[in-house]
């Protein structure tokens, strides 16, 4: 395949690109820009493990080809912590244990800055609605929802 140019803003880096077509923005940020933080779960937009935001936006990452977001910054959860100084929503993770194995975190800590930004905190139903397309495997539901109403206040 023939690659095409691409200009993108990653965690706060101007970047030019050269990618192919058919290259998902999830591929882009793991394989050619080393950030792994962003996990590939079922590469088809059902788990919520590539969650990254796009201009301020969630997004799932493997369903994004990456040449449609041309000119856009993007935040993976590496763009996250300011230095050594986690992200509130970060430390509420630790603090409240939400999660297990880990493995969807990194995607729930992205889905959940979104839900504060987008104001979509208002109760635990409401939460719960808003974080649904994010799966944990391991169940840790009560404490992420823990988690997120602590830095909601
Ligand atoms: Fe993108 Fe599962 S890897 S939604």
């Amino acid at each position: 395949f023939e690659k095409t140019s691409l200009h993108l803003e990653v965690n706060g880096v101007p970047l030019n690109l050269s990618v192919e077509p058919r290259t998902t923005l999830l591929d882009l940020l793991r394989e050619q820009l080393n950030l792994t933080g962003t996990k590939k779960g079922c590469d088809r937009g059902q788990c919520g493990a590539c969650t990254v935001h796009a201009d301020g936006l969630r997004i799932n990452s493997c369903l994004s080809l990456a040449v449609t977001n041309e000119g856009k910054k993007i935040t993976t959860i590496e763009g996250l912590s300011k230095g050594q100084e986690l992200h509130p929503m970060q430390e509420a993770f630790i603090k409240h244990d939400g999660f297990q194995c880990g493995y969807c975190t990194p995607g729930q800590i992205m889905s959940a800055v979104a839900l504060i930004k987008e104001g979509h905190a208002g109760s635990e139903m409401e939460i719960r609605e808003f974080m649904s397309g994010n799966i944990c495997r391991c169940g840790a539901y009560p404490n992420i929802v823990n988690a997120i109403q602590e830095v909601k206040k």
